[in-house]
């Protein structure tokens, strides 16, 4: 993979597994106009697959990402069974469950037939790339590609290197990135959930603790959270948070509640229960709230409709639009002047 990043729009791109995160990926790849090949690793996937990332796309024309209608870009995608015609994809992403032995085995299947220069990505969530790429033939050529659902939509990629990837071809993972509309994250050095699960994760256990000792409700919890992280997390990350803020009171609090935090290694009874018992969360409307099946289904609904509302308010705020509003600024003197 040595071409420019920026005329790499037409390089071919390869994603094995076509279920929710599969269809979401593929739909953004031929939304930045790569010729995809779709590969669904059971024949299950072949059911729904064009039919979620046709709706994917009607949806996106609507919404005005894209001025296309789907036919435009289902033209450049081939979905099949059939791991040979991956042949010549420059880049191949896999997004199967989350089960090292399941991956391992479509590992082989997909470096049976790319070229030796191809790249190979896993969309794992959390199984440390240093292990993954342990299950292939060529390890420097093997990186995390981390994305957010629904990725036609989202700002957020991690670019993972395990121990053994090529540092080079991750940074061209990364540039490569933007021409997919995201923000990438380069994680130069691998560490297992990466950036953000980490960050999540510890406030997943310090929510659930919250609730188990009776210190508020999940309702609680979550209300707190929409309307206090929710509130400002598009626009800044943690630390510009804390410079906005003031960094003083977050060195004073942090010494006194740092010690009180939950830090158990243990899974939660509180999700340990939920999960024992089938329950999926919205999927199949049982989670941490109630739900009706209506009210289930239309969460759904709000959270696809939000994820479009969202992207819109996040493209007024890049990550440089300080850097922007600064450089138009003056350019306004500049002409004033003259
Ligand atoms: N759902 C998310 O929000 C999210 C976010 C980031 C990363 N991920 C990661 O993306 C990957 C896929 O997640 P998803 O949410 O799309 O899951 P999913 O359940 O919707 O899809 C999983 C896919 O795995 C494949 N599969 C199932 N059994 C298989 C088998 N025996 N052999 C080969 N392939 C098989 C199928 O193609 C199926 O469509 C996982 O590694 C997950 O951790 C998910």
């Amino acid at each position: 993979m040595k071409d420019n990043p920026m005329n790499a729009a037409n390089i071919r791109i390869g994603v094995v597994g076509l279920g929710l995160m599969g269809c979401s990926i593929v739909t953004c790849l031929l939304m930045a106009g790569h010729p995809v090949v779709a590969v669904a690793p059971v024949s299950a996937d072949l059911q729904f697959a064009l039919k979620r990332i046709r709706n994917h796309l009607l949806r996106s024309r609507r919404e005005k990402l894209v001025q296309h209608p789907p036919a435009k870009f289902l033209q450049h995608l081939i979905i099949t069974e059939d791991y040979h015609q991956l042949a010549g994809a420059a880049l191949v992403v896999e997004c199967t469950l989350e089960n090292l032995d399941i991956k391992k085995t479509v590992y082989e299947k997909i470096e049976a037939v790319i070229d030796q220069n191809a790249l190979l990505a896993s969309n794992t969530s959390a199984i440390p790339i240093s292990i993954l790429q342990q299950q292939t033939t060529h390890p420097e050529r093997f990186f995390g590609l981390h994305w957010a659902e629904p990725s036609h939509t989202t700002r957020f990629l991690e670019v993972i290197c395990g121990d053994k990837s090529d540092i080079s071809n991750g940074e061209y993972l990364y540039k490569l990135s933007h021409l997919w509309g995201k923000e990438p994250t380069l994680v130069r050095k691998d560490i297992r959930g990466f950036i953000t699960n980490r960050i999540m994760y510890a406030m997943y256990r310090e929510a659930i603790w919250l609730v188990e000792q009776g210190y508020a409700t999940v309702e609680d919890v979550d209300r707190a959270c929409r309307n206090n992280a929710g509130y400002w997390m598009t626009l800044v990350g943690v630390f510009r948070w804390m410079d906005l803020t003031g960094v003083p009171a977050y060195h004073t609090v942090m010494k006194d509640l740092f010690p009180t935090l939950n830090n158990s290694t243990e899974v939660p009874k509180l999700i340990d229960d939920i999960v024992k018992k089938g329950g999926k969360g919205v999927a199949n409307a049982h989670g941490f709230h109630s739900y009706t099946a209506e009210e289930a289904e239309l969460w759904e609904e709000t959270f696809t409709r939000f994820s479009y509302d969202i992207r819109k308010l996040a493209l007024k705020y890049p990550e440089d639009v300080v850097k922007k509003k600064l450089k138009s600024k003056s350019k306004k003197t500049t002409k004033s002047n003259t």
